[in-house]
């Protein structure tokens, strides 16, 4: 089993939707998967899940709009009880089409941080916790996603030391920004046992990734799932592909 409790945004297509699909299949899959998306009536295959597998859970969630956490915030603690949230996945990102620097747009920037970096971190901060609190069910001071984790979907496209070719600043700028939140909040949660990762799933065929991407969304997330359960205190605060490569950032 991955973790007891796990929640992820944007689920409802491409890596999201997989991952809720793999760890609803899984031979001991979560007590409870909380699968978020901006519109659960019209998240078909998730509501085919959340049929056949009864630890899925649908909630409303567009990570864009502040207004509605407090109440999201209830309703996942009710899910999860007393045990509290082990696994958050920040996936839900965007990736603008904007590529060079005569082309980008201003309100690309803007909305493309509010997403991929603004959001991570006050949904980070949200479910803090409900972390706590499941950090605390396990003894001693070791970290991995089982006990508490915040695993931030990231890209390579993020890496500065990476970046050869330029352009696609919306993209690149804000997910390098959350990179930077990654380091942040594992210093200030390490106290709390809580891990916290940036994971590239990889170049992957979905919706933003096109159809030529290398690899296909069961390959991708099963690698990241693997990822995710050999995690330890040596993966804290630190950038890593979904085939367990560490990242430069
Ligand atoms: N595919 C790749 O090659 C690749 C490579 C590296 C990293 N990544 C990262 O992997 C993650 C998932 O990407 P993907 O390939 O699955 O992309 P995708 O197919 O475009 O799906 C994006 C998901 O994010 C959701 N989303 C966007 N804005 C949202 C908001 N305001 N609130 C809630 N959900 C929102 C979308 O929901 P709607 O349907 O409501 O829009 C959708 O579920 C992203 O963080 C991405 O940056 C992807």
């Amino acid at each position: 089993m991955v973790a007891r409790a796990v929640l992820v945004t944007g689920s409802n297509r491409g890596l999201g939707l997989e991952m809720v699909r793999q760890l609803a299949r899984h031979v001991t899959p979560p007590d409870v998967i909380i699968a978020t998306c901006r519109n659960p009536e019209a998240a078909q295959e998730l509501q085919q899940l959340s049929k056949s597998h009864k630890e899925v859970n649908l909630l409303k969630l567009d990570v864009a709009d502040e207004g509605s956490y407090a109440a999201m915030v209830r309703s996942v603690s009710e899910m999860v009880g007393d045990q509290g949230l082990n696994l958050l996945i920040n996936n839900a990102g965007v990736a603008p089409k904007s590529t060079r620097i005569t082309q980008v747009k201003w309100q690309q920037m803007v909305d493309t941080f509010l997403v991929n970096s603004v959001a991570p971190v006050m949904l980070s901060k949200a479910f803090l916790p409900m972390l706590k609190i499941a950090a605390t069910q396990a003894e001693g001071s070791g970290l991995s996603v089982k006990r508490a984790a915040i695993i931030n979907i990231s890209s390579v496209l993020g890496s500065i030391e990476k970046n050869d070719k330029g352009g696609i600043y919306p993209y690149r700028a804000s997910k390098a920004a959350l990179n930077a939140i990654t380091k942040s909040l594992s210093n200030d949660v390490r106290d709390s046992n809580i891990l916290v990762s940036s994971v590239c799933p990889g170049w992957t065929q979905t919706d933003m990734g096109g159809k030529n991407a290398a690899l296909t969304p069961e390959q991708s997330i099963f690698n990241v799932l693997h990822l995710l359960s050999t995690m330890n205190e040596t993966h804290h605060g630190q950038f890593y592909q979904y085939d367990g490569v560490k990242l430069p950032w």
